[in-house]
């Protein structure tokens, strides 16, 4: 799939069959994000793959009830290592390269997931101490995105976005 047509069919999908994600597709997403830009190539990010229904259900939990977590056979949670980035960038590492290289792995993540015929949700509104928990997140690591990933079971109208003209700014705002 060429990836103007992968960044322009992904949408947020919020409804899964129950079809398993192959080792061999899996595999090819993780590398996906391992192949992400970061910071200085610090290289913070660190991915937990959860296939258990009853972490499944706890991730729900933790994340307002969003139950689709859960009906994903597979939810993967985008971790920075924030250390491996704040000991070279300090707290600019640490407030802020740390979110854009994880965003830049769950990004790589939406797309191959897609162009091997899975749909995806970027889910961001968690408790963070809960996800810790139930990853067992060592002090080092913070848990900031969770992807579910399987075969849509829905096919979401594209959602309005914002014309060029209302977000670019020629020569300055
Ligand atoms: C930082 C961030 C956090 C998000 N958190 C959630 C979330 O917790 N639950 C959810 O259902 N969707 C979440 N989304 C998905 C957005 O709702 C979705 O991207 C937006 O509505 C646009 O739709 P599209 O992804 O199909 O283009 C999040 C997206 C981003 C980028």
């Amino acid at each position: 799939m060429k990836v103007s047509k992968a960044i322009s069919e992904r949408r947020s999908v919020r409804k899964f069959k129950s079809d398993p994600v192959s080792e061999e597709d899996l595999n090819k997403i993780l590398e996906a994000a391992r192949w992400a830009p970061s910071a200085g190539n610090a290289q913070p990010v660190e991915l937990v793959v959860l296939k258990e229904k009853d972490q499944k259900e706890e991730l729900v939990k933790a994340s307002l009830g969003q139950a689709f977590l859960a009906e994903a056979p597979i939810d993967i949670v985008v971790c920075a290592n924030v250390p491996r980035t704040k000991k070279r960038y300090g707290e600019r590492g640490s407030e802020m390269y740390v979110y854009h290289d994880t965003a830049a792995a769950a990004q790589n993540i939406h797309l191959m997931a897609l162009a091997l015929g899975y749909g995806t949700c970027w889910v961001g509104a968690f408790d963070d101490e809960a996800v810790e928990e139930v990853i067992n997140a060592p002090d080092n690591i913070e848990p900031h995105v969770i992807i579910p990933v399987g075969k849509p079971a829905e096919s979401p109208n594209p959602p309005r976005k914002r014309s060029l003209d209302e977000i670019v700014h020629e020569d300055g705002f």
